[in-house]
């Protein structure tokens, strides 16, 4: 029987009482993705998922990305497998190591967007009993729910650019980074895109900021000072504190969250020696968009 049990204020629900690496009953999908709707960040603790069954798992809700990295972090025959590790064997690091990347959303430069994150914890780093590199969300829902109504008028119909090289620029900033430019080759693979500021969310039906401070650059159709004053009014209410919640990782925790209503930040409070390693895959926002989908949380 499987059990909802909400763990923040707004963001974040465990969910027991279903082994994911068994096919989904018809009943489980549908709790789990009104589950989205709901609560963002769903915990499923003591998983044990092979690369087959986290592909199967997390297929059920959409397409998998296959990132550019695929070949170099991703599990050897799993390209949309993705790595996410601090580890070195044998001088060669065994995944990507991705913390410290401030806030963002994944994906948000892409067309279509990205759904989930389903992320599984191999090896999670402990200091004095406590976890290390923890995982902290912010609700984009609840944000917009508290904008002005003069702001929400304002931002109705609007669109704004996302662009994935405003990120790779402030990483290339960072002290030490092993990161270079990117190539033209490499922007042209990565155009920037357009979306509403504010998006309805398919499933709840909620409307939520989608104005990623790690990705945006601008407000299209407005004057550069225009949108300047009003990113920076945006971005500071969307950091604000009241709308976080903090995931302290086990090892064994499956962890998916809806990347349509949330921010993420990775926390990059562990040394090189303390490892973590977890695998990733990607849903795109495809399949939640769909009737099928729809029906299926209105079942
Ligand atoms: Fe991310």
């Amino acid at each position: 029987m499987l059990t909802i049990t909400p763990i923040g204020r707004t963001l974040g629900a465990r969910i027991e009482g279903v082994d994911l690496s068994r096919p989904l009953s018809r009943a489980d999908k549908a709790a789990i993705l009104r589950a989205f709707g709901r609560y963002a960040v769903l915990c499923f603790p003591k998983q044990s998922l092979d690369p087959v069954q986290h592909k199967a798992f997390a297929r059920e809700f959409g397409s998998l990305e296959v990132n550019v990295a695929a070949g170099h972090y991703t599990v050897p025959g799993h390209p949309e497998v993705m790595v996410l590790s601090n580890i070195v064997e044998n001088g060669k690091p065994i995944g990507l190591a991705d913390a410290g990347q401030d806030w963002h959303t994944d994906m948000s430069y892409s067309e279509p967007v990205a759904f989930l994150n389903v992320l599984q914890a191999i090896k999670v780093p402990f200091r004095d009993g406590v976890p290390l590199g923890c995982t902290e969300f912010l609700d984009m829902a609840a944000a917009y729910d508290d904008l002005p109504a003069a702001i929400k008028m304002r931002i109705e119909g609007m669109t704004a650019t996302h662009d994935f090289n405003k990120f790779w620029e402030e990483m290339l900033k960072r002290p030490g980074t092993q990161r270079k430019p990117l190539t033209p080759e490499q922007r042209a693979a990565k155009p920037p895109v357009s979306h509403p500021i504010v998006l309805t969310h398919p499933i709840s039906g909620r409307k939520a900021l989608y104005c990623t401070v790690g990705y945006v650059t601008h407000i299209d159709g407005v004057s550069k000072a225009e949108s300047d004053e009003l990113l920076a009014v945006l971005f500071a209410h969307q950091l604000q504190e009241k709308y976080k919640y903090k995931h302290l990782w086990s090892e064994g925790d499956v962890l998916c969250w809806d990347n349509l209503w949330t921010m993420h930040n990775a926390v990059a409070d562990y040394r090189p020696d303390e490892h973590r390693h977890m695998r990733r895959c990607q849903v795109m926002a495809d399949w939640v968009f769909s009737p099928e989908a729809k029906a299926l949380a209105a079942a």
